[in-house]
């Protein structure tokens, strides 16, 4: 299983923070907030990690992360000239991925679950992961059948749908390279994550498991300050890096 953590962006909605680095060197309490991220991908037993950067902070990310080999990892980096959409990552990393199945984290996400037992077991489809949260809206939300199975996923839907926000770790096998490059950008001018889990979800090869502990997307300036919370709390316990 080879790994991608997606660090681009120019993190508009966190300026103007992010106009001397990255949203996600950006600190969360005590570490820069990829340390989590990647932290969970360590955990997960993954150590080919693939790191997507936009060009002007490429030069900081290597600073501060390197080859990998103190974290145990090696790492590569990609250059994102501009976010086009989170299905991005799989075109970049095309070469990377090859014929392996790879796991895709937000560089902005912060978990509390341990993914090592779902790695093991992926063999091929596409799991994704989601959690019952108060404000759905704000993300990918997947809504279930009466045998709980995935009926319907929809990007932050403006009406109710369901409660199951789809969070930012994703599993898929080599064919989501086919998927992605194939991929009309939505009427924002994006492509959206949501078109690959609805190409596995139409073919019944989607799994959406439902996660244990604390989820937090820190990529808004409210979200980011509780972030702090979270992690001074709880989550930097679990750092490993
Ligand atoms: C992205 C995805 C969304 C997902 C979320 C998780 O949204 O498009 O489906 O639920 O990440 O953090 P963004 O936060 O980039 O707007």
């Amino acid at each position: 299983m080879r790994g991608i953590i997606l660090s681009g962006g120019s993190g508009t909605r966190l300026k103007p923070l992010t106009n001397i680095t990255s949203k996600q060197l950006l600190p969360v309490y005590n570490k820069p907030m990829i340390y989590y991220p990647l932290n969970t991908l360590l955990k997960a037993g993954i150590r080919e990690i693939m790191i997507i950067v936009a060009p002007e902070r490429a030069g900081d990310y290597l600073n501060l992360l390197g080859s990998g080999s103190r974290f145990g990892a090696k790492l590569t980096y990609e250059i994102q000239d501009k976010p086009s959409g989170l299905p991005e990552a799989f075109v970049i990393g095309q070469n990377f991925v090859d014929q392996e199945n790879v796991a895709l984290i937000l560089g902005d996400n912060l978990f509390e679950n341990d993914f090592s037992k779902d790695i093991k077991k992926f063999k091929s489809g596409a799991k994704i992961f989601a959690k019952k949260v108060p404000d759905p809206e704000r993300s990918g939300v997947v809504k279930f059948d009466r045998n709980k199975k995935a009926e319907k996923i929809v990007e932050k839907p403006k009406k109710w749908l369901s409660d199951y926000a789809i969070v930012g770790f994703y599993l898929y096998d080599h064919r989501v390279l086919e998927v992605a490059k194939n991929l009309k950008p939505s009427t924002r001018g994006e492509t959206e994550i949501v078109d690959l889990h609805n190409w596995y979800l139409h073919r019944h090869e989607l799994e959406v498991g439902i996660i244990k502990g604390i989820w937090h997307d820190a990529g808004t300036i409210e979200s980011y300050y509780e972030a702090q919370i979270l992690a001074k709390k709880k989550l930097h316990k679990q750092l490993i890096i």
